[in-house]
C-alpha cells in the first residue's frame, strides 16, 4: 500500500476509487464489446475495421490495467466478479446482434463518447486535486478522442463510398 500516494490526495478518496471502479467496469465492456465485433463483422472494409478493433481492444484492456493498478495504490481493489461490471458501468454494452460493419461502428461510436465523458469527469474531478489520477485520465481521455476519431472515420468513409459510388454508376 502506498501510504504516502494515498495522503497527498487533496480529493474525496472514496469519490475517486468510485469513478475509477466505474471506468475499470466500462473498460472491460469496452474491450469485449470491440474484441466479439472484430469476431463477428460483415460489410465492406471488413479486414481493415476488424484491425482497428482489435488494436482498440487491446488499448481498452491497457486502460483496465492502468485503472487498476492505480485504484490498487489508492488502496482499493479492482472489480473481482465480472457480474459487477454491468452493474456498475453506466456506459452500456452494446451486443453486437446485428453485425453489419456500419452497426458496430455506430455502436462503438456511441460507447467512445461515453468514455470521452467519463474522463473528462475524472480530469475535472481531481485536477490540481490529485495529480497522479488526473495524469492517468488525462492520458486515457487522449486515447478515447482518437478512438471516436478513428471509427468514425470508418464510418464516414463507407457512407461516402456508398453515396458518390451511386453517383458513379449513374453518370
Ligand atoms: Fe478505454
Ligand atoms: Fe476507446
Amino acid at each position: 500500500m502506498g501510504e504516502m500516494a494515498q495522503r497527498i490526495v487533496k480529493q474525496n478518496k472514496d469519490e475517486i476509487i468510485k469513478e475509477l471502479q466505474i471506468a475499470f467496469a466500462e473498460e472491460w465492456l469496452a474491450y469485449y464489446q470491440y474484441w466479439i465485433g472484430a469476431q463477428v463483422a460483415v460489410g465492406p472494409q471488413r479486414t481493415s475495421i476488424t484491425a482497428e478493433f482489435t488494436e482498440h481492444a487491446g488499448e481498452e484492456l491497457k486502460h483496465a490495467q492502468w485503472l487498476s493498478d492505480r485504484l490498487i495504490q489508492l488502496g482499493s481493489l479492482p472489480i473481482l466478479d465480472p457480474q459487477e461490471w454491468q452493474q456498475i458501468a453506466q456506459c452500456r454494452y452494446a451486443a453486437p446482434t446485428k453485425p453489419y460493419v456500419v452497426n458496430l461502428i455506430e455502436q462503438n461510436v456511441v460507447a467512445e463518447r461515453c468514455a470521452i465523458a467519463r474522463y473528462q469527469k475524472i480530469c475535472e474531478l481531481t485536477f490540481g486535486k490529485d495529480f497522479e489520477t488526473f495524469r492517468l485520465a488525462e492520458k486515457i481521455l487522449k486515447e478515447e478522442i482518437e478512438h471516436e476519431q478513428e471509427i468514425g472515420d470508418f464510418g464516414d468513409d463507407i457512407r461516402a463510398s456508398s453515396k458518390y459510388g451511386d453517383r458513379e454508376q449513374e453518370s
